[in-house]
């Protein structure tokens, strides 16, 4: 790992591991599968059909979120091998319903997004030996480390920034090359390289008492104006799109039972747009203060577990497609 922004004779406050991957592994693909509707019935229809049966996703994970429009969003999360993932989608089984002309005139949105995480273009901190998303399809964690916890300290665990700067032009009013068809009911956007895409877990489930009262009703909340504050401030932030997702359960049943977990999904213009929020920002500032609080109250038995997964995107392998969503959905406002 680069430790180009790595203070002289550091310590991390806190130990830290990150995912350990074979060098010459397939990339990992994420996709979000996500419908917009009061329920997420006819998503579940597709994937009760899709996602359970040939070259299944190596993990599947549940969500939902109401967004800025009040509109319910439940979405899959599933990780594979690139090849893996290409040969599922190569299935007829598992794509066509989605280009059907009919998804358009369901009376309800689509929208998927799929990326690419090519290993020098991607990297993953947990805070404990528990691993969460994509690092729980990893053979193990490695750790502690000790590039975490310094301004920086993301952009160092990402192999390529040893001698790229993974910027991009920040013009937030530059539109994104998209496919449009169906009559404007369907657009397919091709996000720039080097967008930065963020997706931060927090899980509680562990902390009981005065542990979950603190967590809930002082770290909680500042969270949750940190994500409003990405949500709705792109042009000052350089956040295209924040989701603040609350974890379900994720059995292969069409129950969408609640866990004691979110997590932020976050593309940015590029990784300094989010490394400059999370370093200057008064709502990333306050969350952290509030989080330093609480692991002073509770020292060496807080439970809560963070962890995170970011990628900057490669020119090629990202496919975001909206059908029949309102405006503000992910990055379909950013290229019409
Ligand atoms: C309870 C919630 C959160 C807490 C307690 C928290 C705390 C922290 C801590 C301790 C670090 C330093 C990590 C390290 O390198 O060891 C960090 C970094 C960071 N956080 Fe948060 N965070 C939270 C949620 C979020 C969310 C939801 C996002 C974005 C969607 C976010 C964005 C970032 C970014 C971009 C960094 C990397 C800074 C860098 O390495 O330059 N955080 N946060």
């Amino acid at each position: 790992m680069p430790r180009n922004n790595m203070p002289p004779n550091w310590q991390p406050p806190a130990p830290a591991w990150c995912a350990q991957w074979d060098k010459n592994s397939d990339p990992l693909v994420v996709a979000y599968f996500a419908i917009q509707a009061d329920s997420p019935d006819k998503l579940d229809a597709w994937a009760e059909t899709a996602l359970y049966r040939q070259n299944p996703p190596a993990r599947i994970e549940k969500g939902a979120y109401t967004d800025q429009a009040d509109v319910k969003n439940y979405l899959y999360i599933c990780y594979w091998q690139q090849s893996e993932y290409l040969a599922w989608w190569a299935n007829p089984k598992h794509c066509t319903w989605w280009s059907d002309p009919q998804r358009c005139n369901d009376g309800v949105g689509y929208w998927r997004e799929v990326i690419t995480m090519p290993l020098d273009r991607f990297e993953t901190l947990n805070s404990s030996t528990e691993p969460h998303g994509v690092s729980a399809v990893a053979k193990t964690l490695t750790g502690p480390i000790e590039e975490h916890g310094y301004p920086g300290g993301m952009r160092d665990r990402i192999a390529l920034s040893d001698h790229h700067d993974l910027k991009n032009s920040r013009d937030m009013n530059r539109k994104m090359p998209a496919v449009v068809s169906d009559k404007g009911k369907r657009v397919v956007v091709t996000p720039p390289e080097n967008t930065c895409v963020i997706r931060s877990g927090q899980n509680w489930s562990y902390c009981e008492g005065e542990q979950k009262k603190f967590y809930l009703e002082e770290v909680h909340p500042v969270l949750k104006k940190g994500m409003q504050f990405l949500r709705d401030n792109p042009v000052d932030s350089g956040c295209y799109c924040l989701r603040f997702v609350d974890l379900k359960e994720s059995d292969n049943t069409n129950k969408w039972n609640n866990t004691s977990q979110t997590f932020g999904l976050g593309y940015a213009s590029d990784i300094h747009a989010f490394e400059e929020w999370a370093k200057s920002h008064p709502t990333h500032i306050a969350i952290l203060e509030n989080f330093m609080r609480m692991v002073g109250t509770f020292g060496e038995n807080l439970k809560l577990k963070l962890w995170h997964e970011v990628t900057v995107l490669p020119k090629e392998g990202c496919e975001f497609e909206y059908i029949a969503c309102h405006n503000n959905t992910g990055l379909l406002n950013y290229s019409q």
